[in-house]
């Protein structure tokens, strides 16, 4: 990859996304051996440091660095000396001068990937920032969708819930625009930012309107930590409208295919009939994160393709 850093899917090319997206299936291959390891990377040091909290994002770039064999560390921010006033450009910098190849950097102020990638001789990849883009969600969220429909070309996909905190769904919205998709948003009017139509995203209030003869559903989380108070009347009410279960997928095709990026609030956004029984593939999802996150680590630390696939 030409690229130091890795964004945001607003700026990269259909091009560069299916070149990713290609990285990734020998690496999937990998993480089905029984010895998950091959020696790519020896010699590449990465840090993750996340300032907001993360099960998957974190975990799945520890260990796709450590199946390359990089050697990974997570700083922990909330134990660190970024509680003693620590600037995060300070700590940036330490983390370079120490001899960190790539960092990865979750933030909950949107543009901070941006200002540590113009700060630093690492190589930088977003892991999430504020509400802005998470481009890493996007791309396992493209591979999964590649991998059971074969193609993502002209694909109708509905983007379920609290659109207007999403950074998954602003960087799906990036990605799957590129390959011709139909994209739809649905949820509260209050939760729709304006403007989507210049990005093409047609913007729907009822479920059964937005789902009618959908490929994909990709549900958000409702963000609880960032709601400001009065963008819906209750997490009730939002179930009883909004929330994802057996009876709306009669308006979707039958071979639909149903996405959450997790940690799922069951019984507000999705039911568990959905989650756990339905065509819902999120554990898939969570495979195909450690394996794009092993092409993009791979393509941005300079490792060599014939080790991947010998
Ligand atoms: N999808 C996602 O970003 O999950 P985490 O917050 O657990 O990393």
């Amino acid at each position: 990859m030409e690229r130091k850093d890795l964004l945001g899917l607003k700026d990269l090319s259909r091009e560069e996304i299916e070149f990713i997206l290609h990285t990734a299936v020998p690496m999937k291959d990998i993480i089905k051996r029984d010895i998950k390891k091959v020696p790519t990377l020896r010699g590449k040091a990465m840090v993750t440091v996340f300032y907001e909290n993360s099960t998957r994002t974190r975990t799945s770039f520890e260990i796709a660095g450590k199946y390359l064999s990089a050697d990974t560390v997570n700083l922990a921010v909330s134990t660190s000396s970024v509680q003693k006033g620590e600037s995060l450009k300070d700590t940036i910098k330490t983390m370079e001068v120490m001899g960190f190849d790539l960092v990865v950097i979750r933030h909950s102020m949107s543009g901070t990937p941006h200002y540590v990638a113009r700060n630093t001789s690492m190589a930088v990849i977003n892991a999430g920032d504020g509400t802005n883009e998470h481009p890493t969600q996007a791309l396992l969220d493209l591979f999964t969708i590649k991998q059971y429909k074969g193609t993502l070309e002209g694909l109708k996909v509905a983007i379920v819930g609290d659109i207007l905190h999403s950074r998954v769904a602003r960087s799906n919205i990036y990605g799957l625009s590129k390959f011709g998709c139909e994209i739809r948003v649905v949820g509260p009017s209050t939760l729709i930012p304006p403007g989507l139509d210049r990005l093409g995203v047609k913007s729907y209030y009822s479920m059964d309107q937005a789902l009618k003869g959908v490929d994909v559903i990709n549900v958000l989380r409702i963000q609880r930590e960032r709601q400001q108070s009065g963008l819906f009347p209750s997490l009730d009410e939002y179930a009883n409208l909004y929330m994802l279960r057996p009876e709306h997928l009669t308006r979707a095709k039958d071979d639909v295919l149903v996405l959450h990026p997790g940690p799922m609030n069951r019984g507000i956004e999705i039911s568990s009939e959905i989650a756990d029984f339905g065509p819902a593939v999120i554990n898939e999802q969570v495979t195909n994160g450690v394996a794009v996150r092993m092409a993009l680590l791979f393509l941005m630390m300079g490792g060599s393709r014939d080790e991947i696939t010998n």
